[in-house]
């Protein structure tokens, strides 16, 4: 049975509900995270919580929850789901308010809801056990504000789907200078000539936290150049290696793109360092 958080209480999944008139089902009017633990050990707990203070400021939602108490949430969702390998899911949202209106109401209390996911064990570093993935490359149509990860999630999913019509797992976006952004749940790195580069943090990609921890910890390592700058889609299709992160796939590669293969068409030489070096150092920061 799985048990889920919802407004200062924890209940089975079945007891909770709120509102239809909730401004995150009306509008997705909400910030959300996704923070992976392993034997009850989240990664990057911190730096999840600041992006999601990040959001909450940026959509101008008010909660006074602070660190300690996310922590003890976290903390009690684990516990109560089996203490394994789990996805915890955070959810905030502006809140309930009687009469649906644009306007951001100035007298409400925010909906916070939580609940944990089986994510499996954590990646394998072996390039003949890693799951690897097939992706398309689309022109991206999503809102211009995708540094906020927010609930409403609708071109990203949409995005996705047009991946999995095309036979794919997962969708490269590329903007209307034919520049990488990020995937559809999902942020990118290419490997060329032994460099590493993943797209600079703007308002087109989700700051990921994986992405961040990825760029610290080979920083710090400093076998590889790494470079945060421009992708163009022709280095995208020419690079020797593709990489996907994101919290519950850690360093994933991506081994075939429109069909073709990406690199030798098998997980590279990089990427296995590259996860290999994730596992290591993942809790460290
Ligand atoms: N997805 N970009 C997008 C659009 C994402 O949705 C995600 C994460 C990422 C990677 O972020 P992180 O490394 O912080 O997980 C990049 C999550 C896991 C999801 O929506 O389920």
């Amino acid at each position: 049975m799985s048990i889920v958080y919802l407004n200062g209480q924890y209940m089975p999944m079945e007891q909770a509900s709120i509102s239809p008139l909730d401004r995150g089902f009306l509008f997705g009017d909400g910030i959300y995270e996704v923070i992976p633990c392993f034997n009850a050990k989240p990664v990057g707990f911190a730096l999840h919580m600041q992006r999601m203070q990040d959001g909450l400021a940026e959509l101008g939602i008010k909660l006074s929850t602070t660190l300690a108490e996310w922590r003890e949430i976290v903390e009690q969702l684990l516990e109560a789901n089996g203490k394994g390998n789990l996805g915890v899911y955070l959810h905030v949202s502006r809140g309930m308010q009687p009469k649906r209106s644009h306007a951001y109401p100035s007298e409400i209390t925010p909906t916070v809801f939580g609940f944990a996911f089986e994510i499996g064990d954590s990646p394998s570093s072996n390039p003949a056990q890693v799951k690897t993935f097939r992706a398309v490359t689309e022109q991206d149509r999503r809102w211009r504000r995708c540094h906020i990860k927010s609930t409403a999630l609708l071109g990203n999913i949409m995005h996705y789907h047009q991946g999995q019509q095309r036979g794919a797992d997962e969708v490269l976006l590329f903007n209307e200078d034919q520049q990488l952004t990020e995937a559809a749940s999902c942020n990118v790195f290419m490997v060329k000539d032994g460099v590493i580069a993943t797209p600079e943090l703007d308002h087109q990609i989700l700051p990921g936290i994986t992405r961040h921890l990825l760029l610290a910890i080979l920083r710090k390592d400093g076998r590889f150049k790494v470079e945060e700058r421009p992708i163009s889609l022709d280095e995208v299709l020419s690079a020797d290696e593709l990489w996907l992160t994101s919290s519950s796939k850690e360093v994933a590669p991506i081994v075939s793109l429109n069909g073709g293969p990406v690199g030798s068409g098998q997980p590279g030489p990089v990427w296995e360092q590259a996860q290999t070096l994730f596992s290591a150092h993942k809790y460290d920061y």
